[in-house]
């Protein structure tokens, strides 16, 4: 575990996330976090995307097994937890109701608070869960498998939407671009490893242009990297004849383009905002590319950049009990009736 003090509190604190495909259970006791297990359904990879379905059923499988393990790491029982938090939302509703109902129903039977967290909200204070934390007021990037959000975040109840993208996440390219190139899901794994042996300037994709000053826009480069692959190789999508390093040098273009737009806008937000921190958040943050961009982005402007560790970037529960406790700090009461919902609630971020 890399993080030391989380937040003042004696608290232990059970978190939850199942919103896609993966189950992770987090135990924060005492101000530290003492577990995070993370268990990911790679069966989805031969179907070339997660199937809604088989998500639940693995959800239903791992969550009793996972949250037993996560006490007797933090040397705890059931009846130790005093708050439960578990992801409400975005997400696959099949799978997010899965982890939530569970909780409500610890929440009940040990007549101990139940928090329901946005998993975006989640990514968003992710960063607090190293050892040297953002600080307010931050700019984070969210990029995720579904979204590709800028935000201006004031403090933990405060955050401002200033951009998001227009059609395809960022995560959503690489494993579209991915596929083209006959690759395995998740994309951006294979497409980082690939463009480690490629020329990124093989090929000049373009970067578009938004009407939004902090919108992205990814459906035009995926289409270009399509067009580029239709056109150069014979097959069909189901069997194109890419040779190895002509994929690679392809890999290494578009993750050069993906990354320039993600640094764009980013760039022209911590020059038009007074920000103390940057933080990059979300799968797409693992990215070493992506990684490295930010470094000299924010050398450049003299900003505290914090990328949280690989665990913390993908999806995980850490980041859903931080996410809790500090909603729970700041005197939030929820219902046992919270629904859980698949889209993003734009009003957490105006
Ligand atoms: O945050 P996340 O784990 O799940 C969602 O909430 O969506 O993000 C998953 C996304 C996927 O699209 C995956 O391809 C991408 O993160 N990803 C990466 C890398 N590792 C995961 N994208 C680029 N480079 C990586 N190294
Ligand atoms: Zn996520």
């Amino acid at each position: 575990m890399t993080n030391d003090k989380l937040l003042m509190t004696n608290m232990n604190i059970l978190g939850i996330e199942s919103s896609c495909d993966e189950t992770s259970v987090a135990v924060i006791s005492n101000d530290k976090l003492t577990a995070n297990l993370i268990s990911s359904q790679d069966f989805h990879s031969k179907y070339g995307g997660v199937v809604p379905e088989l998500s639940s059923r693995a959800h239903l499988q791992i969550v009793i097994p996972l949250v037993k393990d996560a006490l007797k790491k933090s040397n705890l029982e059931l009846k130790d937890i005093e708050l439960v938090t578990a992801t409400a939302g975005p997400g696959l509703i099949g799978a997010l109701l899965v982890g939530l109902t569970f909780a409500k129903g610890l929440s009940y039977s040990l007549k101990k608070p139940f928090v329901p967290v946005d998993h975006i909200e989640g990514h968003i204070f992710s960063g607090f869960l190293m050892n040297e934390k953002p600080e307010f007021p931050y700019l984070t990037l969210v990029v995720s498998g579904g979204h590709t959000l800028l935000i201006l975040v004031k403090s933990f109840t405060e955050m401002k939407l200033l951009g998001s993208t227009v059609d395809d996440a960022a995560g959503e390219a690489f494993d579209k671009v991915s596929k083209m190139l006959g690759l395995s899901y998740p994309g951006g794994p294979q497409i980082q490893n690939c463009a480690l042996n490629g020329n990124p300037d093989k090929v000049e994709f373009p970067i578009a242009e938004t009407k939004g000053k902090y919108d992205f826009s990814f459906s035009g480069l995926k289409t270009a990297v399509l067009r580029y692959v239709q056109k150069n190789y014979s097959g069909d999508k189901s069997n194109r004849n890419i040779p190895q390093q002509d994929i690679n040098d392809i890999a290494a273009s578009f993750q050069k383009a993906a990354v320039s737009a993600l640094i764009k806008k980013t760039e022209k937000a911590i020059k038009n905002f007074e920000v103390n921190s940057v933080s990059l958040v979300g799968g797409v943050a693992a990215n070493k590319s992506l990684r490295d961009a930010f470094s000299g982005l924010c050398s450049k402007y003299k900003k505290k950049l914090v990328i949280p560790a690989l665990e913390y970037c993908g999806d995980n529960a850490a980041m859903i009990a931080f996410r809790g406790l500090t909603l729970f700090n700041a005197g939030k009461e929820f219902k046992l009736d919270y629904p859980p919902y698949p889209g993003l609630k734009i009003e957490h971020f105006s």
